[in-house]
């Protein structure tokens, strides 16, 4: 299949996402992978041009990840974090955005710790007539659409190196295990994994799995067991207390009990099953320390590598430039 050009302005969601774009961003990704590997690491692509990180809730990787990422393409770029900000004075989240578009920003990447936040920002961005782009990294429980991206690459980039691809993808079993309710990782996931061809196969407490997600196209289960027999991937969930409200579980032991992982229970998975985590991860409660540390199943190191490479493909793609 040909690629189509890019004509998306913002990345909101992963839900409209087609097969050709999924096919051109992981042909980009893995262009910029080979970027990344060279000792110099850095492109002119998005030289003269300034990228915001509005952080409005705590972030590792996907902060330093796209923070590396533009600057691997020589952009300037600024890092928002709301607790040092004049938000704490009552500055509303519109009359920050606007402070850096009259400073000049390009593209813009947000989190919030509420759904609809980054939606709402493209769309005062576009009353007053800007071109600056929007991506969502991270809201609420909505979304997070590059994570579901760079959990895909990793995929596909493990199927076939030379040529990641999505087509790679086409009826592997993937168990996506934890707290599903909570999980923007899980949703944006189930948008990619499914327009990928994969079997998206879902495992929580019935507390954090409610059963409107079998009519996005996923199969349910309350135990582990069914979820990960022959699954060719298994993804784990942390436990978003963040987010929980009281007595949605009798306590974490009792569900690592019933729903961690470990490697005795890899084994109900086929042979060459790997593991991913978007991080962070709480060892001993969603799996095994012991798990997570080996290197022949864990792919969340792979995960955090790909999410620069593929940060990178999507800045690429909404300002546009070369590769080289
Ligand atoms: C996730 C997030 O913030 O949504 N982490 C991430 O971005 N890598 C998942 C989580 O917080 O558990």
């Amino acid at each position: 299949m040909t690629p189509i050009p890019w004509t998306r302005r913002h990345v909101l969601t992963l839900r409209d996402f087609t097969r050709p774009e999924y096919t051109l961003l992981l042909q980009t990704a893995s262009s910029f992978q080979q970027v990344l590997a060279r000792r110099n690491r850095k492109v002119p692509t998005l030289q003269g041009r300034i990228v915001v990180n509005l952080f409005f809730e705590s972030s590792t990787r996907t902060r330093t990840s796209f923070e590396l990422a533009a600057k691997a393409l020589s952009a300037d770029v600024v890092n928002f974090t709301a607790s040092t900000s004049s938000v704490t004075k009552g500055e509303t989240i519109f009359d920050t955005t606007r402070t850096f578009l009259a400073m000049g920003m390009d593209i813009v990447t947000v989190r919030h710790r509420d759904s609809g936040v980054p939606q709402a920002i493209a769309h005062d961005l576009e009353q007053l007539g800007s071109t600056v782009c929007v991506i969502n990294a991270g809201d609420g429980q909505h979304e997070h659409p590059t994570q579901g991206l760079l959990d895909l690459f990793t995929l596909c980039h493990l199927l076939d190196p030379t040529d990641p691809r999505p087509e790679l993808l086409a009826g592997k079993k993937i168990a996506i295990v934890g707290d599903i309710l909570h999980s923007r990782v899980a949703r944006s996931n189930l948008w990619s994994l499914q327009a990928c061809g994969a079997e998206v196969h879902l495992a929580g407490p019935p507390t954090l799995l409610p059963k409107e997600f079998s009519s996005l196209g996923a199969t349910l289960h309350y135990s582990l067991e069914p979820a990960l027999e022959n699954a060719d991937f298994v993804m784990t969930l942390r436990l978003q207390k963040e987010r929980m409200g009281d007595y949605l579980l009798p306590s974490l032991r009792e569900y690592h009990h019933f729903y961690g992982l470990t490697h005795e229970r890899l084994k109900w998975c086929r042979p060459d099953v790997r593991l991913l985590h978007p991080g962070p991860v709480n060892r001993g409660v969603e799996l095994s320390s012991e798990l997570l540390d080996d290197p022949r199943l864990s792919l969340v190191s792979q995960q955090v590598t790909s999410g620069v490479a593929v940060r990178m493909a999507l800045l690429y793609l909404l300002g546009g430039g070369k590769v080289a």
